[in-house]
């Protein structure tokens, strides 16, 4: 198997990198999630090549969750293989995050917010990823059954503990959010960054959410800034074949496509006078909003990441194109 050499040249400018709220902690605009393609299922020569460009590109995180996969944990256990191979001396560059809060192994114990559930699928993750701490530790989803000061003390246990260095929230809207970030603060761990779903077809956090994270001086790293490719060429002809809607996956459905794409077709037309693709310009848009510290992408190709990264050279917003966009939007 070939080794792989980072370039040299990563880090001269070819990367923008913004401060995460209030904290130290530096992001990429542009980070990479696993949530999708490195499971058991891809195809992981291709997986690793798109490790070693993002991280030539400038890309320092990388984002997990104890299920990603499929099946669940096979990406954490696929990539922490390659970063053990290919990135162990690039260790203290990179960005790693980790989640636990979804279904994860069966009985009373497996999933949601207990400490019992959220301590033991840490350690699970540092094993699978061969690391011995993660950067970002997350619960990734409120549980509406298991007091949030347990929830936030066992994040706060991760950070003391040293298997992780900060603390965030993901799925959590802004009430509980302000909530969860005063017993993290009170506890000596404030909360580095929420992660919430963002993009031109899901505005939902700039309904009060995104205000409360600059007030709170907390970092955002937006999910499915894609809609998971639908704000791609990847469906104005159709649903192709080997694409995530066409997997039946339950995670994007076919439904939504046709349901969205009038939208996404004038929003086609919009990138294009922009002179950019539709994927850049979504990209590029997520960006724009004053809360987001990085757009956290998902690719099934190096094709589609160097595509993607293309967003770093989007020309800024002017107010007709924000007004184009919002009309588009509303169908
Ligand atoms: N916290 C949470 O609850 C949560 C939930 C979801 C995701 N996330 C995180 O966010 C990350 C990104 O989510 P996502 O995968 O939904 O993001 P996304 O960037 O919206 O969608 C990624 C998918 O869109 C397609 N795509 C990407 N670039 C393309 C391009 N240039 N041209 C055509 N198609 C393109 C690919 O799907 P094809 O398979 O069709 O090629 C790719 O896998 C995840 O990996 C995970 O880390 C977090």
């Amino acid at each position: 198997m070939m080794t792989y050499t980072a370039d040299k040249d990563r880090y001269d400018g070819r990367m923008n990198y913004r401060r995460c709220g209030k904290s130290g902690l530096k992001l990429p605009e542009i980070s990479l999630g696993f949530w999708h393609n490195f499971g058991d299922i891809d195809d992981l020569g291709e997986a690793r090549a798109i490790m070693h460009r993002a991280f030539d590109a400038g890309v320092t995180h990388f984002d997990f969750a104890n299920n990603y996969g499929p099946p669940p944990g096979s990406a954490e256990t696929n990539a922490g293989a390659i970063l053990k191979q290919d990135f162990s001396q690039h260790r203290d560059e990179l960005t790693i995050s980790t989640k636990a809060g979804y279904h994860m192994w069966d009985g009373p114990y497996g999933e949601w917010g207990s400490r019992k559930y959220i301590l033991s699928s840490l350690d699970q993750s540092l094993n699978r990823l061969q690391l011995d701490y993660v950067d970002i530790f997350y619960h990734h989803r409120p549980d509406p059954d298991t007091p949030l000061e347990e929830s936030m003390g066992a994040l706060a246990t991760a950070v003391i503990s040293g298997r992780a260095l900060y603390a965030g929230i993901s799925n959590y809207p802004a009430e509980l959010a302000v909530k969860a970030f005063k017993i993290l603060r009170d506890m000596g761990v404030p909360c580095l960054i929420h992660q919430p779903r963002y993009s031109l077809l899901d505005r939902w956090i700039e309904d009060g959410l995104t205000d409360t994270l600059i007030e709170e001086g907390v970092g955002c790293i937006t999910f499915s800034p894609l809609a998971q490719g639908l704000l791609t060429d990847r469906y104005l002809k159709g649903v192709p074949e080997n694409s995530r809607a066409a997997k039946e996956s339950g995670f994007l459905q076919r439904s939504e496509v046709e349901q969205e794409i009038s939208k996404v077709i004038a929003l086609n037309e919009i990138a294009q006078e922009r002179g950019e693709s539709i994927a850049t310009m979504a990209l590029a848009w997520t960006l724009h909003h004053p809360a987001v510290t990085s757009t956290l992408i998902g690719a099934s190709s190096v094709k589609q990441l160097e595509e993607n990264l293309q967003a770093l050279k989007s020309p800024a917003f002017s107010k007709a194109e924000l007004l184009k966009i919002d009309q588009a939007l509303k169908g």
